[in-house]
């Protein structure tokens, strides 16, 4: 009994010097949130996870259906009797196991509109795979299906997906939280006459006969880097390693717009540690695509929006190439850690730019994610949670998280631990944080004792300024948050006082402009311009209708705060093309703002909806209070 009590004693003990422990060095943790538990899955991997999937899907074009089976191996983990799937829109028709033809009893619960529902399947000691017969949905969140017409090549349709935060499971089942990952093998059927694609090394590179496609991931990756594409697609080599797959009558332009492919790959290896997938490809998909691009593994998806015919617009293939080390090797664990994916990629992203292009030119690039970062921070209020690192996204749609924040607060934190140990350490530091985490998923708070030990620790007289615990658990930007100076927007700034002073606008000054002198300038004129100086404007540089998506979404945004309303047939043909969000929800947003813009902005809207991907139609709809 007394050796209970002792024992009883020093247990109690060290729970408490644990505890302490851990306080000190996360003082803002949240006792009623597990840091690392994943309140946007079902899933319970803990008892019951899965290895490897084998996809077999068919697409039918016709009915606008993705079916087949997902056959998954899974470890039993704590005598667990089920397994639990995320699943959202799916049909499922009937589940075997080990390959068994037996059909096995199953439970689908009810629907929660942001989670979805979950799969439970009953298993046991003896069972090894668990094969999911189902079909999705012709709304499944993640896939669009685009009408010939809406593609560049107009006589075939094309099919996308996109699966990050939590839409994998719209198109198949799966353990659908960031903290699980697996290898795969796919077979996919598809019209004889398109190609598809999946974010895996060995794609195709020419179109088969016979319509049948098969693939294999063997490095494990979380359920939110699952993609397909299908379409009438081409594919162009860059080097050995790299190459880029589009429609057709895009893939020579986008060919040359992103020759410097192979070299990003160099220069990223050269900072951070060799290139674990294999091949590096990049698709640029149909305007619809509802981001800039994402990194699906061995082949980024990519929008048209890019392709500005003068290479201006390559940071977001080095954005997305970094996603390689940051985010698909070492993945935050839940998406409230989801500073860990982005602002570590903006970081290595501009490391790649400033190799490649000098330090002028990534700092011209970083200085304007400031300038969107103090927008954002403006807009959010300093007060709000939502300006934290880490972020609490129980209950919440993750989708919630995913802006500007994690971007660029998370790049500026790593900026100034740049800053702050010399960049010889920090290049050292970074690249080991990689490679000892290399296929695992991560916390933020992982994240921090890693530093802590092998940074901060060795370094302590440096560190005592930083305060790590405020950039990641406070709200709002540091004081000491770097500054950010673009030594070329010093020359920007002077034709803007030349024109809002003297009126002038002087068009040999202009010339040489890159896309991002063009943003720096245009988002940088006052806010209230004369309906005859926004006549000036345009007459000089042509930016109604001006083929650059990035220049046409900054001068539309501006005339709408200024009620230019010349702008508006080109402005609509803009919105009903393209579907990327971040250049949608200003328009919108902007046009919402007064009664007659609301009204312009719901006719535009019911025209374009249509055209655009679930992701970019859901928060329009917030918007529009649908
Ligand atoms: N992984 C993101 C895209 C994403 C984020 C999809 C959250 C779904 C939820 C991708 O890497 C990204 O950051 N894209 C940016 C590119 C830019 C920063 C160069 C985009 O789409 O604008
Ligand atoms: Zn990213």
């Amino acid at each position: 009994m007394n050796k209970i009590i002792t024992t009883t004693f020093f247990v109690i003990i060290i729970c408490l010097i644990g505890y302490v422990g851990t306080k000190k060095t996360h003082p803002q943790k949240n006792n009623s949130t597990d840091m690392s538990h994943d309140y946007n899955s079902y899933a319970q991997p803990e008892n019951a996870v899965v290895k490897h999937l084998s996809l077999n899907l068919n697409a039918d074009f016709e009915k606008n259906i993705l079916s087949g089976y997902a056959n998954w191996q899974i470890e039993r983990v704590n005598n667990a009797n089920e397994i639990i799937f995320d699943t959202h829109d799916l049909t499922i028709e009937k589940i075997t196991l080990n390959d068994d033809s037996t059909t096995t009893n199953f439970e689908l619960k009810s629907v929660d509109k942001i989670l979805g529902s979950a799969l439970h399947i009953p298993i046991s000691s003896t069972t090894k795979s668990v094969k999911i017969f189902y079909h999705t949905s012709p709304n499944a969140a993640a896939v669009q299906w685009l009408k010939p017409e809406q593609t560049a090549g107009k006589k075939q349709p094309f099919l996308f997906t996109q699966s990050e935060a939590i839409l994998a499971r719209t198109w198949i089942p799966c353990e659908d939280g960031p903290g699980v990952r697996f290898t795969y093998d796919a077979t996919i059927h598809c019209p004889k006459n398109l190609m598809a694609v999946m974010s895996v090394a060995d794609n195709p590179q020419s179109i088969n006969a016979s319509g049948e496609y098969h693939y294999a991931q063997p490095k494990p990756i979380p359920s939110y880097l699952m993609a397909l594409a299908i379409g009438e697609i081409a594919f162009k080599k860059i080097n050995e390693r790299c190459g880029v797959y589009a429609e057709l009558p895009m893939v020579d332009k986008v060919a040359w717009e992103f020759a410097d492919m192979g070299k990003m790959v160099d220069v990223a290896e050269n900072l951070y540690g060799s290139y674990a997938w294999g091949r590096y490809d990049v698709i640029v998909l149909p305007p619809s695509f509802p981001f800039g691009g994402m990194e699906n593994p061995c082949l980024t998806f990519a929008t048209p929006t890019v392709i500005a015919g003068d290479r201006s617009l390559v940071s977001l293939v080095a954005h997305e190439l970094a996603h390689s080390w940051s985010g698909n090797l070492c993945t935050n664990a839940t998406w409230n850690d989801f500073w860990l994916n982005e602002g570590f990629t903006m970081y290595f992203q501009f490391r790649i730019m400033e190799a490649l292009y000098g330090k002028d030119y990534s700092d011209m690039e970083a200085n304007l994610c400031v300038q969107d970062l103090q927008n954002t921070l403006k807009d959010f209020g300093e007060k709000n949670p939502d300006t934290k690192l880490k972020l609490d996204l129980k209950g919440r749609n993750p989708d919630d998280g995913m802006n500007d924040i994690a971007y660029n607060k998370g790049y500026l934190f790593l900026r100034l631990m740049e800053e702050t140990v010399g960049r010889e350490k920090w290049d050292l530091f970074l690249k080991s944080w990689f490679t000892e985490h290399a296929f695992q998923s991560v916390t933020t708070e992982e994240f921090v004792d890693f530093l802590n030990n092998n940074l901060i620790q060795s370094n302590k007289e440096k560190f005592t300024k930083v305060n790590i615990n405020e950039w990641i658990y406070e709200t709002g930007l540091p004081a000491n948050a770097p500054i950010i100076n673009a030594s070329r927007f010093v020359a920007i700034d002077l034709q803007i006082k030349n024109f809002t002073t003297k009126n002038e606008l002087d068009k040999n000054a202009t010339a040489k402009w890159s896309t991002h002198e063009w943003l720096h300038f245009i988002n940088n004129l006052p806010e209230k311009l004369s309906q005859k100086q926004l006549d000036d404007l345009d007459a000089a540089y042509h930016f109604t209708g001006n083929n650059n998506c990035e220049i046409a979404d900054a001068w539309y945004y501006l005339c709408l705060k200024n009620n230019y309303t010349k702008i508006n047939s080109a402005m609509e043909k803009f919105l009903c093309t393209v579907g990327r969000r971040k250049f949608l929800l200003p328009l919108y947003g902007e046009m919402n703002k007064t009664e007659s813009g609301k009204k312009l902005a719901k006719q535009i809207y019911a025209k374009a909806r249509g055209g655009y991907h679930s992701v970019s139609q859901q928060t329009l709809d917030e918007m529009f209070g649908k």
